[in-house]
C-alpha cells in the first residue's frame, strides 16, 4: 500500500495545510467463477493488500480538484454537473459522482490526492479499486448513508455509464465487502454472500502477470454480455421464467442448440459449466480437497480459452507450464481476459521451481519479463 504520510504531504503541499481523512479500497483476486457475475451466477473472489488510497477534504465549492500520484501527480478539475472529464482516471471520480446524485445524494466539491499499488491491466481491478475507494470516502465525508451494497452497485454502473464497460458485480463487491483470511462466496443475482475461509493449509496463491495489456478487453467484454444475452433471449421463449444463463442447465441449452449461433452456443455452454465448477470447488473446498479444486482451477482455464476466447498466447502457456509442475494444483487467466495474470494455486514446497520455470520460458518465447505479484487476503474498502 502506498505510504500514508507520504499521502498526507502531498496533498498538504498542493491543498494547504488542513488534515485530510483518508481512505483505502483493495484489488481483487478470484479463486474461480469467471464471466458468471453478469449472466447472475456465483464468484469466489478476494480482497488483496494491493489497494487505492485516498487523501481527501470537502473544500466547500462545486469543484473537485484531484491529483493523481500514479500519474506524475498530473492535476484535473471538474465541475459537480458540468462537463465530463476526458481524462479516464478522472471520469472514475465524475461517475461515482454523478451516480450519487442519480440517487438522489447532494455531494459537494472537494480535493483529494491519490495513488496505489494495485497493478494496472494485471486483471486484478485497479478500476474497482479506485471507485469503491471514492465511494467509501465520498460517503464518509458528505454523510450520504448508502449501504456498501449500495457502493458496489454505483461504482460497477460507474463503469456501464461512464467507461464503456458492461461489467457485472463482482470486482466492486470484493473490494467493498473482502475480509483479510476469506474470499466471499457471491450470489450475484441476490447479492447474498457468505464468507469463506481461505487458508488452505501448505498452499500459496501465486500470480503471475503476463505484462499484457488488455487492450480488447472492454469491447471484448462486451461482445461476450451480449453473445451470454442472445442465448438467454432464445431459451426465454421456451422458459419464460428464465432471465439470465443462471436459471439455464446444459440440458436446456442442448435442446435449443439449433436456434443458437454456435459461437454464442458456446460461449453459453461455458458460462453454464463454469457456474458448476464454482459450485463443485466450493464441495471440494469445504472437505479440504484442493487436488480437486485445481482440476476445476484448470478446467476452467481451458474453457475460457477454448470456449469463451478471453485468452491470449502468453496466458495459455504459463498454464501449460503449470500443467507441468506436479506441486501446482491449479492454474487459469483471472478476470476479463486477453492479457493480465495467471492465478495459480501451488503447494509451498513447489513454488519457486514453477516461478522460475516460467520466468526463464516466458522471456524466450516472448522475449520479455513476466512479473510475479505477491498478495494476501485482506481486508475491503475503509477509513484508515
Ligand atoms: C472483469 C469484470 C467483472 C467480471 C470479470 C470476469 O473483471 O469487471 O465484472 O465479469 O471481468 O469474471
Amino acid at each position: 500500500m502506498i505510504d500514508n504520510n507520504i499521502l498526507k504531504e502531498k496533498f498538504q503541499s498542493y491543498f494547504g495545510e488542513g488534515e485530510p481523512r483518508l481512505f483505502t479500497a483493495p484489488g481483487r483476486i478470484n479463486i474461480i467463477g469467471e464471466h458468471t457475475d453478469y449472466n447472475g451466477g456465483f464468484v469466489l473472489p478476494g480482497a488483496v493488500d494491493k489497494a487505492i488510497t485516498m487523501a481527501i477534504l470537502p473544500n466547500h465549492t462545486d469543484i473537485v480538484n484531484l491529483i493523481s500520484i500514479d500519474h506524475d501527480c498530473a492535476a484535473v478539475f471538474f465541475r459537480i454537473g458540468g462537463p465530463q472529464p476526458k481524462e479516464q482516471w478522472a471520469s472514475y471520480f465524475y461517475g461515482v459522482i454523478e451516480e450519487m446524485r442519480k440517487r438522489g445524494a447532494t455531494v459537494g466539491g472537494f480535493n483529494a490526492v491519490f495513488g496505489g499499488d494495485v497493478p494496472l491491466g494485471a486483471g486484478m481491478s485497479s478500476s474497482a479499486a479506485l471507485e469503491s475507494c471514492i465511494g467509501t470516502a465520498l460517503n464518509a465525508i458528505y454523510s450520504l448513508k448508502f449501504t456498501r451494497e449500495e457502493l458496489a452497485k454505483i461504482g460497477q454502473m460507474t463503469e456501464h455509464n461512464y467507461i464503456g464497460v458492461r461489467c457485472g458485480i463482482m470486482d466492486q463487491f470484493a473490494s467493498i465487502f473482502g475480509q483479510k483470511g476469506h474470499v466471499v462466496r457471491l450470489d450475484c443475482r441476490s447479492l447474498e454472500y457468505q464468507l469463506v475461509p481461505f487458508k488452505p493449509k501448505g498452499i500459496e496463491i501465486v500470480l503471475i502477470d503476463t505484462m499484457v495489456k488488455h487492450l480488447l478487453a472492454s469491447s471484448e467484454y462486451n461482445v461476450r454480455r451480449a453473445q451470454c444475452e442472445e442465448g438467454v433471449s432464445v431459451i426465454k421463449k421456451y422458459l419464460p421464467n428464465v432471465e439470465l444463463l443462471r436459471d439455464v442447465t446444459m440440458e436446456e441449452l442442448e435442446a435449443h442448440r439449433a436456434e443458437i449461433d454456435p459461437v454464442s452456443f458456446r460461449r453459453c455452454a461455458f458460462v453454464v459449466s463454469e457456474n458448476q465448477r464454482l459450485m463443485d470447488a466450493c464441495a471440494a473446498m469445504e472437505k479440504g480437497d484442493f487436488e480437486e479444486v485445481g482440476r476445476l482451477i484448470y478446467a476452467t482455464h481451458d474453457g475460457l480459452s477454448k470456449e469463451y476466447g478471453v485468452s491470449c498466447a502468453e496466458l495459455d502457456f504459463i498454464v501449460d507450464i503449470a500443467r507441468e509442475h506436479k506441486e501446482v494444483l491449479g492454474a487459469r487467466m483471472m478476470g476479463g481476459g486477453f492479457g493480465g495474470c495467471v492465478i495459480a494455486l501451488v503447494k509451498k514446497e513447489g513454488v519457486a521451481a514453477y516461478i522460475e520455470d516460467v520466468k526463464k520460458r516466458y522471456q524466450v518465447k516472448f522475449d520479455k519479463d513476466p512479473r510475479v505479484i505477491e498478495v494476501e487476503i485482506s481486508d475491503g474498502a475503509r477509513e484508515i
